[in-house]
């Protein structure tokens, strides 16, 4: 049984046969889903798909490429998502200097905004980074009380080390099963198994052999076989030991 602590069934990909693939997913494997919010109306999304269903969870937050137009009650709409039971995590949040860095110093405020929530609702947090890995490390290591994901992680191992010991869990998914994941094999290879969390990031992401196809939970399966390749470990080891996983950090009890 998988945890796919990332998953966006908000995404529009699936709106001809979302309930028809949620319903599946327990007798298909997938124990548990986290859908993280890109901005209010997909957070609102997420929430009302993790009300319709045991197996799933919801995080709030604005993604760094959903930071132009917030309404001016924008922080006091995500916190109030934040509050509701099934939301596990403020997210997902971040830098992205990927698309367009124009905009740095908002999106270093909207990050922090979050962080600062997410430590007063003591929640964890889910986050994005790409091409910012130094603005994301200097962040975050002046919010020593935050804790939580590095979803998708691609920055090096050196960086990796130092949220390892900084406490920070890392996100794997669909890449780590390309010809080209050098780098993700080597943080993968001085991550403990105790801070490795599996995800999806359905629609997006699909392992090999479905890259360039909609991906979803189920394929979870390449993903933890390539782990536990690399780890040593069963298969089934590797989505036990990750499910753990997911529970601590997301204060997930059952
Ligand atoms: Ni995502």
């Amino acid at each position: 049984m998988y945890f796919d602590t990332h998953a966006h069934y908000d995404d529009k990909a699936f709106d001809a046969d979302r309930n028809e693939l949620l319903s599946r997913f327990p007798a298909e494997g997938v124990e548990f889903v986290i859908d993280p919010g890109c901005d209010i109306p997909s957070s609102e999304m997420a929430c009302r798909i993790a009300e319709g269903y045991d197996f799933a969870f919801f995080a709030a937050g604005v993604h760094p490429e959903e930071i132009s137009d917030l309404p001016f009650d924008w922080l006091a709409q995500i916190e109030k998502l934040a509050s509701h039971s099934k939301c596990v995590a403020v997210g997902e949040i971040g830098l992205d200097y990927y698309w367009d860095d124009s905009k740095k110093e908002l999106q270093k405020e909207v990050f922090e905004a979050q962080l600062k929530l997410a430590d007063q609702l003591n929640l964890p947090v889910i986050i994005h980074d790409r091409e910012a890995h130094g603005d994301a490390f200097e962040i975050v290591s002046r919010h020593k009380e935050n804790r939580g994901v590095f979803h998708c992680y691609s920055g090096s191992a050196e960086m990796a080390a130092e949220l390892l010991k900084m406490g920070w869990y890392l996100g794997f998914d669909g890449p780590i099963t390309y010809k080209n994941a050098r780098k993700a094999l080597e943080v993968l290879q001085i991550t403990p198994l105790d801070r490795i969390l599996i995800e999806t990031d359905s629609p997006y992401l699909s392992p090999v052999p479905f890259r360039g196809k909609r991906n979803d939970s189920r394929n979870l399966c390449y993903i933890v076989d390539r782990i536990a390749e690399v780890k040593g470990i069963s298969h089934e080891e590797l989505a036990s030991i990750t499910a753990q996983n997911a529970r601590t950090v997301f204060g997930i009890k059952t």
